[in-house]
């Protein structure tokens, strides 16, 4: 393994070389997913960007094509969404892939007009391998605020048009259309709700299902202002008429505590189904991550659905079951009553990922350590004042940026007795999902040296009716 690819994930997506952020246009076509995702092709640091693309037939095993949609006259490329337009209301061909992206035009920023972010479309007739721009571009020209982007659209069946739900600077604004050209303004949301440390950017909207009802969940990602520093992303839940959406609460909840779940949307064309891959870093930190022939990786990804806790409506994260075909059970232990710590190192091997399956069914602090012995050590776990956490302080190289190396909390929302994690670490990652997904952490970490030791630590005695290690097998990219 070179030190060039030290970090390289053994089942997350990364560009081969150079500089990747958001996923975007991510949809799902005759058995085969699509992601595109804001690219840089010259350089490892954010830059002029393009739509990058890579298929998969699983959301795990992908394969990078040619960049999909390269800067033109208009701009560069910012994040946007794809559908399939099956019934050809575009004119540009049935089962049309439709790009519906922002063009970022540098000039006219520079100008300071605040005119420079405009929704574009593009389409393509051969499954997302050639792209055509639109020559009606901009579709969607804008009227005169700053941040202006990141356009989600959806088909809305109940009203007979397309809907998109764009960022616009402090708030949502919602647009229709009956053809993905002409768009006209419904409404505005989020301007005296939510989180507002930051400015609103990639949003998404989708229903859901909940004990027969159907309930309407809107994602906004904001940075900064997430609950550990920077980039996270908040949701909230309540209704949509297609033009209006009601929140049930004016609170919004965050759906990942972690610092590394950015820019996260779901993918078109799924059905029901409902899955959200992110961007697994922090614009706090992105250009200077430690990576050395590229930047960026997706969060695995989610199955997103709905929990009820009390008279409270919760999103769940879950990991997609296409991941099991990786997996391999290395280490399994049941039935423990009072114990203090539980070496699990045995279930450690190189090269590969590591799923650490965990219930607790004792009250009192807990934590899984992964480390290398002498002072670098990956710390998850669970204080009963403060809920779930994940502790990078000492996990390896943090020295890029002052505020890196922390420990990062989550509040629990279960109010089970017992305690289920479920944590994903990959070469550079960890991802807890914890109480069946009710308290999701992503996080980034950059170990020095290789950690050899894990083990469960505990200081009171705690009973654990299930332990179990899986390696990762590595995919193939
Ligand atoms: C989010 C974001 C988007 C924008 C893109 C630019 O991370 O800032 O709002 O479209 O990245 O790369």
């Amino acid at each position: 393994q070179s030190v060039r690819e030290k970090y390289r994930p053994a089942f997350h997506f990364t560009p081969k070389a150079h500089w990747m952020n958001d996923p975007n246009g991510m949809v799902y076509l005759n058995g085969k997913y699509h992601l595109f995702f804001q690219y840089n092709p010259d350089s490892t640091v954010w830059g002029p960007m393009h739509w990058g693309h890579a298929i998969s037939k699983d959301m795990i095993h992908w394969k990078e094509q040619p960049i999909a949609l390269y800067p033109d006259s208009l701009g560069t490329i910012f994040s946007g969404s794809a559908v399939i337009d099956k019934d050809n209301t575009a004119g540009f061909g049935k089962n049309a892939m439709v790009a519906i992206f922002t063009h970022h035009n540098k000039k006219i920023e520079d100008q300071k007009t605040g005119l420079h972010q405009n929704q574009s479309l593009a389409y393509s007739l051969d499954e997302g391998q050639t792209w055509r721009k639109y020559k009606g571009n901009p579709v969607l020209p804008n009227p005169g605020i700053w941040d202006f982007r990141d356009p989600k659209v959806m088909w809305h069946p109940a009203t007979g048009k397309w809907v998109m739900t764009l960022a616009t600077k402090d708030r949502i604004t919602f647009y229709s259309s009956s053809d993905l050209k002409k768009w006209t303004k419904e409404s505005e949301f989020g301007e005296k709700l939510g989180a507002h440390g930051g400015v609103w950017e990639c949003p998404d909207l989708f229903p859901l299902e909940l004990n027969g009802k159907t309930h309407w969940v809107l994602l906004v990602s904001i940075n900064p202002g997430g609950p550990n520093g920077g980039s996270a992303t908040q949701y909230f839940t309540g209704d949509f008429d297609g033009k209006t959406f009601k929140p049930d609460s004016e609170k919004q909840k965050w759906m990942d505590y972690g610092t590394d779940n950015y820019a996260g949307v779901t993918f078109s064309n799924t059905g029901a189904r409902k899955v959200l891959m992110g961007w697994m870093n922090n614009w706090n930190y992105a250009n200077v991550v430690p990576t050395d022939s590229w930047r960026g990786a997706t969060t695995l990804p989610r199955d997103l659905i709905l929990k009820s806790v009390g008279e409270e409506i919760y999103l769940t994260s879950v990991p997609i079951t296409e991941l099991s075909d990786l997996q391999k059970v290395a280490l399994e232990r049941k039935g423990l009553k009072g114990i203090n710590s539980l070496d699990l190192s045995a279930g450690l091997k190189e090269g590969k990922g590591t799923k650490i399956e965990l219930q607790v069914n004792s009250p009192g602090d807990f934590s899984i350590n992964l480390g290398d012995g002498k002072n670098q050590k990956l710390i998850i776990g669970f204080e009963q004042n403060k809920g779930y956490f994940i502790d990078r302080s000492n996990a390896g190289n943090g020295e890029f940026e002052k505020n890196f190396a922390k420990r990062h909390f989550s509040p629990r929302i279960s109010n089970a007795d017992y305690k289920k994690i479920v944590i994903f670490i990959d070469a550079a990652s960890v991802e807890l999902f914890a109480d069946d997904g009710l308290t999701t952490m992503t996080e980034i970490f950059f170990p020095i040296q290789k950690n050899t030791l894990l083990e469960i630590e505990s200081p009171q005695k705690i009973d654990v009716p299930m332990v179990k290690v899986s390696t990762i097998a590595h995919i193939k990219y």
